[in-house]
């Protein structure tokens, strides 16, 4: 389905997967959607804000503070314009923020003020996923209304197989594209 003119910011958190969430970028772009990636600062030292630049077209977003682009603060000006906010790959440590309701950085406090369909996709080491804190923070953000695309079984980057690969960007770009399909297009 196409995905033209449709808005869509892209949080990408720090894991590995990280490098996955740039073929998902490219995915949206190439179906027609306008992407916005937001990195935390943990993301940044897996995947560099230049490959999602360029992906995306746009330039990324990452600081709280930047009144010279975001008079009205980055985490207003996104959460008005998307239409979903897609997290992939998702962290332990965002999912507990998530959970717990926290605005300790851009992408947790966007997603405070977001009215849109969002959708995360977990990614983490399989005792991680295991954890009895990890399932009852992922319940908790699908019972506050997040769409989880659970992680699949595999390789993992720990060198081991298990659960907590994050699901294929073609998976992702489908729960985003019926998130979508869900919800009336804005008047233009
Ligand atoms: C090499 C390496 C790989 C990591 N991979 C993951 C991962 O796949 N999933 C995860 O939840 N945390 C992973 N972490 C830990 C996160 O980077 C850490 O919890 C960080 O605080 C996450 O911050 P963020 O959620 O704000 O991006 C990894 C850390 C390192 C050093």
């Amino acid at each position: 389905m196409s995905l033209a003119g449709r808005e869509i910011v892209l949080g990408v958190t720090g894991g590995v997967a990280a490098y996955k969430a740039a073929a998902l970028a490219s995915l949206l772009v190439q179906r027609g959607a306008g992407v916005t990636a937001v990195l935390t600062r943990a993301a940044r030292r897996f995947v560099g804000p230049a490959t999602f630049a360029a992906l995306t077209g746009r330039p990324v977003a990452g600081r709280m503070f930047d009144p010279d682009a975001h008079p009205l603060g980055a985490h207003i000006e996104l959460a008005a314009r998307a239409e979903v906010v897609v997290v992939a790959p998702a962290t332990a440590d965002f999912l507990a923020r998530a959970a717990g309701g926290a605005a300790d950085d851009l992408l947790a406090t966007l997603l405070l003020c977001a009215e849109c369909p969002v959708v995360v996709a977990p990614a983490m080491n399989a005792a991680m996923w295991a954890k009895p804190a990890v399932q009852r923070n992922v319940r908790q953000v699908e019972a506050d209304g997040m769409q989880v695309v659970p992680p699949g079984s595999g390789w993992l980057s720990c060198r081991q197989q298990g659960t907590g690969r994050m699901a294929e960007p073609e998976e992702i770009a489908a729960a985003v594209t019926q998130a979508l399909a869900d919800r009336p297009r804005r008047p233009s």
